[in-house]
């Protein structure tokens, strides 16, 4: 393995520096950064089109960015160059270093022609290389966890939506991730079902797995994230320990926001 030096202290998950991003010319990030601590559960909030997906699809290399500097535990991933626009290291430690990251979606993304017990163990086997006999135990022991091993060998239209979010998760545990990024994990379900997805969750919170969580659920954000981000309009406006955030929200936006919201 390639040795980098780290430049950011050895808990530092990640380090987003300036991150700029837009679609066509038309701005979308306006210079985000992030620190995000080892063990850290952090909450982005915002209205709707203020660059949070866009944000996390950065960090995990689903989208490039225009500028800035990505750094996952120490490892750059982005940095920008003498003209100032971002350039991306080789395409295999760029893969390394997504390997760190898993990602749970809004619309959970299971293969639908796949069981429940091959959805999990497929990236495993395929990109890991993992055998079966040793991917499978650990597969059925991530089920137990969040609570689905009796759906092992169901396909997804069989399960719930938020049967299928928490066979998500453990899709994306599997991989043995550091760090878990959320892009609004309930945002597709019916309310009586976000209840039991925000469960697991709050579990793996207390299981100090690092967390980057993209919500609209501002009683997780208040309960189980150590700190609460507003984004609007590309920008951070405001971010503070989520006991602070909510009971004293500095800004217009953030307080009209969460007069909306709450
Ligand atoms: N692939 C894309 N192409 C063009 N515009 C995009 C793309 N993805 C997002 N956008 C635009 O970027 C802005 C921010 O979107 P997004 O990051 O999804 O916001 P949020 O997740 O906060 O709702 C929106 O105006 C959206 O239309
Ligand atoms: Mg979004």
């Amino acid at each position: 393995m390639q040795s980098t030096t780290r430049d950011t202290s050895p808990d530092t998950m990640i380090s987003a520096q300036n991150i700029c991003k837009g679609f066509g010319g038309v701005p979308v990030l306006r210079g985000v950064s992030l620190e995000l601590a080892r063990g850290e559960v952090v909450a982005i909030i915002g209205p709707s089109g203020s660059g949070k997906s866009t944000f996390l699809r950065c960090l995990n290399h689903l989208e490039t960015i225009d500028s800035g500097r990505i750094l996952i535990e120490g490892d750059t991933l982005a940095d920008n160059g003498a003209d100032g626009r971002a350039q991306y290291v080789p395409e295999a430690q760029i893969r390394r270093i997504g390997h760190k990251m898993g990602m749970v979606f809004q619309s959970f993304n299971l293969f639908p022609h796949l069981t429940v017990l091959e959805n999990i163990i497929e990236a495993p086997v395929i990109v890991k290389g993992m055998k079966r006999e040793q991917i499978v135990p650990k597969a059925e022991a991530l089920l137990r966890k969040v609570g689905l091993l009796e759906k092992r060998d169901a396909y997804p239209n069989r399960l719930s939506g938020g049967q299928k979010q928490r066979v998500a998760i453990a899709r994306a545990l599997a991989m043995e991730p550091d760090i878990l990024l959320f892009d609004e994990p309930t945002s597709a379900l019916d309310p009586e079902l976000t209840g039991e997805v925000l469960r697991t969750m709050r579990e793996l919170a207390q299981e100090h797995m690092t967390m980057l969580v993209v919500t609209h659920e501002m009683g997780f954000a208040r309960e189980v994230a150590n700190r609460v981000i507003f984004m609007d309009k590309g920008e951070i406006v405001e971010q503070g320990a989520s006991d602070a955030f909510f009971a004293a929200p500095q800004h217009e936006r953030t307080k009209a926001f969460l007069h909306n919201m709450l």
